[in-house]
């Protein structure tokens, strides 16, 4: 699977959450974590992050808003439920992301959203527990980028196993075809 990701919260209160996100995060693959405008004790998040997740996967903790910085060419994802977000099945998820959760008793603040390449609401009834959207966001992201045997029409499990992947040929040379092809068509239309 190409690509990387990131996730984090703003202004989060409970150690247990954070812990909690970082531990499914670990498990994802998640090539790094952070918090903005609230730090992590990773004594007190260890209850629900038995991975112990940050000492495997790199925690950056941004003091403010503006203090955040990501990687170059890292689009950054809001997690949250506003008016014009997108909603996460119709959401197509850039290669090298990071996503963005908000607090427990309130919302990503006005900055962080203005900050936003995208804000992206799962379609619930009403708001879930943070880590509990973050993993859900993870899931999705997994399901739709990596490979995985077709699901069937019908109930159960592949009814084929997943076809090895097949290299296409290499861009220059795709490019290469497109010309020639362009080409050909135009010396079509000008002897007609
Ligand atoms: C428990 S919610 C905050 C409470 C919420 N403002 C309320 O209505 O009670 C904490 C965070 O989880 C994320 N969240 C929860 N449910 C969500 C959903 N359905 N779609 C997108 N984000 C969600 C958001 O990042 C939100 O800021």
């Amino acid at each position: 699977m190409r690509g990387y990701f990131g996730i984090g919260a703003e202004r989060i209160s409970k150690q247990m959450n954070v812990g909690s996100l970082f531990r499914t995060a670990h498990a994802f693959g998640a090539g790094f974590v952070f918090t903005v405008a609230a730090s992590y004790a990773p004594d007190e998040g260890e209850v629900a992050d038995t991975s112990r997740s940050t000492a495997s996967v790199p925690l950056y903790d941004f003091e403010t808003v503006r203090d955040l910085r990501l990687p170059v060419g890292c689009g950054l994802i809001g997690i949250e439920i506003t008016e014009d977000a997108i909603e996460l099945p119709s959401f197509r998820h850039p290669r090298c992301a990071a996503y963005v959760l908000g607090q427990e008793r309130g919302s990503l603040s006005p900055e962080m959203v203005e900050l936003c390449d995208y804000v992206v609401k799962i379609p619930t009834k009403f708001a879930v527990n943070l880590a509990i959207a973050g993993a859900i966001v993870m899931y999705d992201r997994l399901i739709s980028t990596a490979r995985f045997a077709a699901r069937p029409l019908v109930p159960g499990g592949p009814r084929e196993p997943l076809p090895p992947h097949v290299f296409g040929e290499p861009l220059w040379r795709v490019k290469q075809h497109a010309a020639s092809a362009a080409r050909a068509e135009k010396n079509d239309r000008e002897e007609r």
